[in-house]
């Protein structure tokens, strides 16, 4: 057997917050294996993800998501022709793709908002998609509910890529307006689309000029958590992709040669912009944080606090009523005080008893004795009677004897005790 030493945490069972006490183990146990179970059945099982991509028209959705994931899941556009109608409503696409790598199944579903900002009233634009967030969100909620919930199938959206058109200005009102209504319904991306149209001073300046108005109307957008104890080079991608926020992309699934080399990119008189060069744009970050850093986040993030606060919401508002006392905190001083003082008192009523018993012990033996010291005195008071008796007997006898006459014989035995000479 391989010889491994590990590290075991001993709960003493009072509360989650005792401090731990850590011991080394001697031998291999073997449930340092059980992050390998968990990627096995993960594995076998497949992922899920839930993208929802907004933007005007024409700024690149459909080739991003095209780019991201390497599938055809639209049917390519040959030419820049946005569409010029303005549709009547916005008309919400979802499309899904079974996707393999490396032996992982990924089930990716992405939710398209085609025409988003194309009306000439703008202002409810934002409505539909969050009624589809919110529509989601309540079809899980009643699987949640089910009687049986051995099929609940997961379609809330994940993470929400908000394409922002390469002014080079600053955010239009409709930008602040749809991030202000979504930002705590969904975990909100926004990234600079077609940003090979603008030089590297316009989209630095772009950049600082949407996180200050990002900040200025308190809009909260994903930001990836840094953890201090994770490896050094997970710290160091996590921050670099951090600091390319709000992401400048470029989409393009064609093929080029450049140098000899075959690249995804755009090709223009001047050159090639390259796709997958974080030199030329920031794609890749945008990648490694959706696929291979933050999968897990987002989907975390949706469950335990977007969806979370929906729920409790919604519960609320049907006049579910929560009984926190049964999630009372338990202090662990405070329990140790009580325990203390409780086990104190059960001394103390102990100690009692046994003084009860042992006075009625004493007062028993006291008595006792007592008892039978006035049956001594008694008897003592009896020998002593009989003693004087038989002593004035025995006198009477003596001056019988001095004066001369015949003591009183009573019976035989007394004259043997007493012989006189006739
Ligand atoms: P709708 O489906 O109409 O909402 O548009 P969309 O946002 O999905 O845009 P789509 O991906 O269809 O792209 C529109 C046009 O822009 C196409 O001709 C693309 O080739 C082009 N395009 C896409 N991404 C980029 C980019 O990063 N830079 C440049 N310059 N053009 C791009
Ligand atoms: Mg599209």
């Amino acid at each position: 057997m391989v010889e491994r030493s590990g590290s075991i945490t001993i709960m003493n069972g009072l509360s989650a917050t005792t401090p731990a006490k850590t011991k080394k183990l001697g031998g291999y146990v073997g449930f340092s294996n059980y992050p390998n179970q968990v990627h096995r059945k993960a594995v076998k099982k497949g992922f899920y993800f839930t993208l929802m991509v907004v933007g005007e028209s024409g700024l690149g959705k459909s080739t991003l998501v095209n780019t991201l994931f390497n599938i055809g899941l639209y049917p390519e556009k040959s030419d820049v022709t946005p569409s010029k109608e303005t549709p009547k409503t916005i008309e919400l696409q979802t499309l899904s793709a079974d996707i393999e790598e490396s032996g992982v199944k990924l089930t990716l579903s992405v939710i398209d908002t085609p025409g988003f900002g194309d009306f000439v009233n703008n202002e409810d634009s934002w409505k539909p998609i969050l009624d589809n967030i919110e529509a989601r969100y309540s079809a899980y909620l009643d699987q949640e509910s089910r009687v049986n919930r051995s099929r609940v199938v997961d379609n809330r959206v994940h993470a929400c890529i908000y394409f922002i058109a390469p002014t080079g200005h600053a955010l239009k009102p409709l930008d602040v307006e749809f991030m202000k209504r979504l930002h705590t319904k969904v975990n909100l991306i926004p990234v600079i689309a077609k940003s090979d149209t603008l030089t590297e001073e316009e989209v630095a300046t772009f950049k600082e000029r949407i996180l200050s108005d990002l900040s200025f109307h308190n809009i909260q957008i994903f930001k990836p958590t840094l953890y201090e104890n994770d490896d050094p080079d997970t710290v160091a991608e996590v921050s670099e992709i951090t600091s390319k926020i709000p992401f400048a992309v470029v989409g393009g699934t064609e093929e080029l040669v450049v140098n000899g080399r075959k690249v995804r990119g755009r090709q223009y008189p001047w050159g090639v912009i390259e796709v997958d060069n974080e030199e030329h744009n920031d794609f890749v970050k945008l990648r490694q944080m959706l696929v291979r850093t933050n999968m897990e986040e987002l989907k975390d993030y949706t469950d335990t606090v977007l969806y979370e606060k929906f729920r409790t919401d919604k519960l609320q508002s049907q006049g579910h009523v929560q009984d926190n006392t049964v999630f009372k905190e338990i202090n662990p001083v405070t329990k140790m005080e009580e325990e203390r003082q409780l086990h104190e008192a059960k001394m103390l009523k102990m100690e009692a008893e046994m003084k009860m018993v042992f006075q009625q012990k004493v007062q028993e033996k006291e008595q006792k004795l007592k008892n039978s010291e006035d049956e001594l005195y008694a008897r003592h008071k009896d020998l002593k009677e009989a003693l004087e008796k038989q002593r004035q007997e025995l006198e009477e006898k003596k001056k019988r004897l001095e004066s001369g006459l015949r003591p009183m014989t009573d019976d035989k035995s007394k004259k043997k005790g007493f012989p006189f000479k006739q």
